[in-house]
Parts: structure tokens; C-alpha cells; sequence
């Protein structure tokens, strides 16, 4: 099936969820290359321990029925998944209208919205934890540090924050990521500890792993966890 065929049958099926669509996706990048790998993406990184571990910590830390963000959501496994056979509430936001519907037909306890999360509006304090897992990376240094501040306002004090990304000196890298074009921008890790924290977290662990997803075009990337609390007063900015 072609991906403009995919992406059509996708939009109808998401309609008929009752979504919230927060906005158009036209012209997004990361829309494109993840609505092309939909499932495939989950397939590739089903096996990461690390992911899986980070859920455990932010499971074993967290409230009953706790409201959980998950920003850039995927097809919903394992981060929502995890989360709301838990009993937690929680709202996925995807850019990706296939990535949307996969997720809201696989984890039908949660709720998705599709939309660029660095257009959609968030209550200060609202969310008991965040989760960003491997959403940054198509977004500019300034956008990925300005979106870290906000996210960091939506969790109400003393929450929980679990972050992943592939900790690269690079800006706007023409990369390929499963046989797809993509542009990559992220930072070293120490730069990325230094954001969080200037985000107003406390991290309370990392751990830096080499994953290799199971895709014949993918090759290994190293990885950086982050569990970190947001502290009892308000973020600057
Ligand atoms: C690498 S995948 C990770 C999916 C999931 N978090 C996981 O770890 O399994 C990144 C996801 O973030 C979404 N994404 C990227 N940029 C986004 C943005 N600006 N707003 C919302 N979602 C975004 C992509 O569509 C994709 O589904």
C-alpha cells in the first residue's frame, strides 16, 4: 500500500475515532517519515530493555490514576500501553495521523491526539508525569529547549519526567533512519542533562545504552535515559 493511500485510510478510520484532531499535519517532516513506518517502528524497537525499564521506574513512582502526557505517543506500545493497563490516565499527542490511529485502535484506555506538540496548549500543572521519549529529534536546538520549559510548567510540582533521546552533536544532519530520509538535530548528553536541569528538573538517574533496532537498515544508535522530578516551585520562563 502506498503511503499517501496509508495516510488517506489512516485520516478516515482516525475520524471515525472520535479524536481530537488539534491541527493539520501538511508539510510536517516527522508526519511524513513516521506516518511511512507506522507499525514498523514499533516492530524495530519492541525488544529495548531500556525503554521497558524506564516505564518501570515511572510506574513503580507513580499515584493511582495519575494523568500521564505522552508526547509524540507512536503506535501507543509500549509507553501508553504500559501506562493505562496500570489504571493511569493517559493522553498521547502524535504529529503523525497514522502513528495516531494505530495508537488509538492498540491502546483504546488511552486517549490521542493528533497534533504537533509544539503548537498544542497544556494547563500549567496539570499532568502528574511526562513522557517524551524520541520525540525531539526533528526539531530545531531552541524548539527542543523551549518545548523542555513548557512540558516542565505542565507537570504539577513534584512530578515526574522520563525523557529518551539519541544524544548526537548534530544540527539539521541529513540522516537516514530505516531506509527513510530524515533531518536529526540533538545535543551531546551532558548538554541534554544541562537543559532538563535548566528546564527546572532534578534528575534523579540516567543511563546511556547502544541499541541496535531490528530493521535491515538501521544501524546501532546510543540511547540516554533520564528520570528526573520536577522540583516544588515554579520553572523560570
Ligand atoms: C521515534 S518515534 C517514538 C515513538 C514513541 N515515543 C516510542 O518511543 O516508542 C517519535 C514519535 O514522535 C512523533 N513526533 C515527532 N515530532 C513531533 C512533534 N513535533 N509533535 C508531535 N509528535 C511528534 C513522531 O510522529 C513519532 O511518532
Amino acid at each position: 500500500m502506498g503511503v499517501r493511500r496509508e495516510w488517506h485510510d489512516a485520516r478516515h478510520r482516525y475520524a471515525e475515532t472520535g479524536c481530537v484532531l488539534v491541527d493539520g499535519n501538511h508539510g510536517s517532516p516527522a508526519a511524513a517519515v513516521f506516518d511511512a513506518l507506522g507499525g514498523d517502528y514499533e516492530a524495530a524497537f519492541a525488544s529495548s530493555e531500556a525503554h521497558r525499564a524506564s516505564l518501570a521506574w515511572l510506574l513503580e513512582r507513580l499515584p493511582p490514576a495519575a494523568r500521564v502526557l505522552d508526547v509524540g505517543s507512536g503506535t501507543g506500545r509500549p509507553t501508553a500501553a504500559a501506562l493505562a493497563a496500570a489504571g493511569h490516565r493517559v493522553l498521547g499527542v502524535d504529529v503523525s495521523p497514522v502513528m495516531v490511529e494505530i495508537a488509538s485502535r492498540q491502546v483504546p484506555d488511552a486517549e490521542f491526539r493528533c497534533g504537533d506538540v509544539r503548537s498544542v496548549p497544556f494547563e500549567d500543572g496539570s499532568f502528574d508525569a511526562v513522557c517524551l521519549y524520541f520525540a525531539l529529534l526533528q526539531m530545531s536546538r531552541a524548539e527542543q529547549s523551549g518545548l523542555l520549559r513548557r512540558l516542565v510548567r505542565a507537570l504539577r510540582p513534584g512530578g515526574l519526567f522520563a525523557l529518551a533521546t539519541v544524544p548526537l552533536d548534530v544540527e539539521d544532519f541529513d540522516g537516514v533512519f530505516m531506509g527513510r530520509s530524515v533531518r536529526v538535530t540533538s545535543f551531546p548528553a551532558q548538554d541534554v542533562i544541562g537543559l532538563v536541569r535548566d528546564a527546572g528538573l532534578t534528575v534523579l538517574s540516567e543511563r546511556s545504552v547502544l541499541f541496535t533496532p531490528a530493521h535491515p537498515d538501521a544501524a546501532p544508535e546510543p540511547q540516554l535515559f533520564l528520570h528526573c522530578r520536577r522540583g516544588e516551585t515554579a520553572p523560570a520562563g
